[in-house]
């Protein structure tokens, strides 16, 4: 394992430990509302410094984009961090949240650790040396077309997305597949794309840190990740598709000619 993945894989799973000693007691929890439907928690800045520790206590110049703490230091190494992916169903008792930690490396994403700390799965990846599921190697799925497909997203929830335009595309997907699911959590959906459980995944409007980790760990496990209208790079634009080589291409498909139809 990359000694900074081994890095990231200390500090996941002791946020993660964080996470679950307040998973039972979610009533006692003080919520704050960054915006409609945007929640935070104690336990969500409390995870981030704890993984931010982590991280400078090996390496005291890394720069950071943590979603709780913002960006921080300039460096060649950048940790792109969501401590608690999935808030809203953490809140629930609702048992779909992550750790999502990204390493980029002169502005490449480098490395991927997601970890589902109710579950205790981690998810590793390193560009060019693969991806795996504690500890064993993970492919994407094989199937070759939408028709049969299980697939991923996310609803808008933001006041500013076009609700409509999604509901249209949604409609065109399921008539077209086995089933869409919308589980909560970014992080997860990128890794069980990675892992073959879902053949596909897209959303609108997602931060950095949702995605970075999950991006390495699709493409390391033999799957595609690109931008909604086919350039571009998620990272920037926050609009997701990912899937194994044949769905990807198909989403893809299905969703850019849903874009020129607004
Ligand atoms: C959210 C989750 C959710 C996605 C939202 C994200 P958070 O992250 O990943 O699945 O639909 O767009 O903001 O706020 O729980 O870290
Ligand atoms: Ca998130
Ligand atoms: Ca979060």
């Amino acid at each position: 394992m990359h000694p900074l993945v081994n890095i990231a894989v200390g500090a996941a799973r002791s946020a993660g430990n964080l996470i679950m000693r307040h998973y039972d007691r979610v009533d006692e929890l003080r919520v704050q509302t960054k915006q409609r439907n945007d929640f935070v928690t104690e336990v969500d800045r409390s995870a981030e410094a704890r993984i931010i520790e982590h991280i400078h206590r090996a390496n005291p110049n890394h720069a950071i984009l943590g979603e709780e703490s913002g960006a921080s230091g300039s460096d060649e190494v950048r940790w792109i961090i969501d401590p608690l992916d999935g808030t809203t169903n953490f809140l629930h008792g609702f048992p779909q949240f992550a750790v999502s930690i990204g390493i980029e490396v002169r502005g490449k994403l480098e490395h991927g650790v997601v970890y589902n700390p109710y579950t205790q799965e981690l998810y590793t990846a390193s560009r060019g040396a693969g991806a795996s599921l504690d500890g064993r190697r993970i492919r994407v799925s094989r199937a070759s077309s939408l028709d049969g497909a299980l697939l991923g997203t996310g609803f808008p929830f933001r006041d500013d997305q076009d609700i409509d335009a999604y509901v249209a595309l949604f409609k065109d997907v399921m008539a077209n597949t086995a089933g869409v699911r919308r589980a909560g959590a970014a992080a997860l959906d990128l890794a069980f794309v990675a892992a073959g459980r879902l053949d596909g995944f897209w959303e609108q409007g997602l931060k950095p840190w949702d995605m970075a980790a999950g991006i390495v760990l699709v493409r390391e496990a033999g799957g595609m990740v690109g931008d909604m209208a086919g350039r571009g790079d998620p990272m920037n634009t926050g609009n997701i598709v990912a899937g194994n080589p044949k769905v990807y291409e198909a989403l893809g498909g299905k969703i850019m000619r849903h874009l020129r139809k607004r």
